[in-house]
């Protein structure tokens, strides 16, 4: 059972909000919810880099056929992977801190088969539930920038990423400060030194690239003159 939705902070409350809507078909991206939950769309949904080359590539590294694993931190109800569980690519792990509750509105409305259901944890806590290096891919989407400690959670996602796996990440950019810093944003992210830069509500900086342990190895860049969208691949080395 989900805990009592009073007791939870503002930023869960609006996180709930705004996935009941979304899954009641009533949501700003309700096509988008729709191709997650049809299993004959959801491909589209599925990043179109990590389709190729990005797994096809820890395919070789790792000389395996079988599906990989992939840790995926603030999935949120409906996993935009969803489609390379179905297709046999990635063994997923989802882990929100939401979990129950999204789980609990997943079955609410009749979507309890979707192939990935998530667990609940934090990013700050991941080395509590999971050993070191146990993931050959390690994936967030427009969820780090909400996380309490951004810089802990990244760290800990280096951690539990296999020596030659990647990291792939795909955000808004300065999502926090687009949306005036609403509950469930504490941190802007851009373009950094070294991939990606993300700056708390308070104004201190951490360039979370520039660490000896990742290569970057992908960047896309767009402005809000067009989308205002960053994706980054780091290698663990
Ligand atoms: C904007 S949603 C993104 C959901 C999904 N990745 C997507 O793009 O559809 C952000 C998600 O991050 C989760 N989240 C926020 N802080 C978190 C934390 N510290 N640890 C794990 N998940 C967190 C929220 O519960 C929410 O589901």
């Amino acid at each position: 059972m989900p805990a009592d939705e009073s007791s939870l902070p503002p930023s869960a409350v609006e996180e709930l909000g705004f996935w009941r809507d979304e899954l009641a078909l009533r949501g700003k991206h309700a096509d988008s919810v729709r191709r997650r939950l049809d299993p004959a769309q959801r491909a589209v949904e599925f990043p179109d880099f990590l389709r190729d080359p990005v797994i096809p590539l820890l395919r070789g590294v790792f000389s395996t056929t079988e599906p990989l694993t992939c840790l995926e931190l603030g999935s949120g109800p409906l996993s935009s992977l969803a489609w390379g569980v179905d297709a046999k690519l990635l063994d997923v792990t989802a882990v929100d801190v939401l979990a129950d509750h999204y789980r609990a509105l997943l079955d609410e409305h009749g979507h309890g088969a979707f192939p990935v259901r998530p667990v609940a944890g934090t990013g700050e806590t991941l080395l509590e539930r999971f050993d070191p290096e146990s993931f050959q891919l390690v994936y967030v989407r427009n969820a780090l920038d909400h996380t309490d400690d951004l810089p802990r959670s990244f760290d800990n996602l280096v951690r539990l990423t296999t020596e030659g796996g990647a990291i792939v990440l795909q955000h808004h950019l300065n999502e926090g400060s687009h949306r005036e810093w609403s509950a469930s944003h504490h941190w802007n992210l851009d373009l950094g030194a070294r991939g990606l830069s993300a700056t708390h509500r308070s104004g201190t900086t951490h360039e979370v690239g520039a660490r000896k342990d990742l290569e970057l190895v992908y960047l896309s860049y767009r402005s809000y003159l067009l989308d205002g969208w960053i994706d980054v691949i780091y290698r663990k080395v």
